[in-house]
């Protein structure tokens, strides 16, 4: 084989950059996360990787509750800070406009254009991590992101982040229809 091994640590497609938001005492905290994929279809789940010694492991196992705010690239500075600073040294609600909608339990940050509220469901216990799985309860988005309704990636702009290198990406431009691209090349093979 001429390909160089790479070994077991390996990430290599890019993840969504977000900040999980949860309430801490009267105030709220924000933690970026990358770790964040659809868990299941109906009912809509999501699960997040959050290491143990996190702020945020104790808030969501008190509160039961959370937010995933989409950040757009100009906010690159906060996002980063919220990923290097702990809510137990730094009070970070002071970055954002904090806003709350039906659950009333999970921050929303008014500045992100789209912002999900999650019911936490289950959690599975990692050796270093947990895997938080919650309900999206609702999802609010600012209009200019939209198009037909639905979310558009070239009006939201949104960072991207690739590991181990740590970088920070952008969505540079669509490359086809999924579900649909690969339709000419089936009908022909059938
Ligand atoms: C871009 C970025 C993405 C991150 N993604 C995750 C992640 O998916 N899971 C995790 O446990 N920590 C992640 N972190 C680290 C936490 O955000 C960081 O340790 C944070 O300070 C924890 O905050 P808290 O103690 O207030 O909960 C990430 C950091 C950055 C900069």
């Amino acid at each position: 084989m001429e390909k160089t091994d790479l070994g077991k640590n390996t990430f290599i497609y890019p993840m969504p950059v977000t900040l999980l938001g949860t309430k801490h005492g009267e105030t709220a905290n924000f933690m970026a996360l990358g770790w964040l994929s659809r868990a299941n279809g109906n009912p809509p789940l999501l699960v997040a990787g959050i290491n143990k010694a996190h702020l945020t492991t104790e808030l969501l196992k008190q509160n039961k509750a959370f937010s995933i705010n989409y950040p757009t690239v100009d906010m690159i500075k906060e996002v980063d800070y919220c990923g290097l600073v702990s809510g137990r040294k730094e009070d970070k609600s002071q970055l954002f406009t904090v806003e709350y909608g039906k659950l009333g339990s999970a921050p929303l940050i008014k500045e992100c254009p789209i912002s999900m509220e999650c019911k936490l469901v289950d959690v599975y216990e990692m050796p270093t991590h947990n895997l938080f799985v919650g309900e999206i309860i609702s999802t609010y988005a600012d209009e200019e992101i939209l198009t037909g309704g639905k979310p558009d990636m070239g009006k939201l702009n949104p960072l991207l982040l690739t590991m181990p290198d740590n970088n920070y990406w952008t969505v540079e431009k669509k490359a086809g229809k999924a579900w649909n691209i690969g339709l000419e090349l089936k009908n022909m093979r059938s």
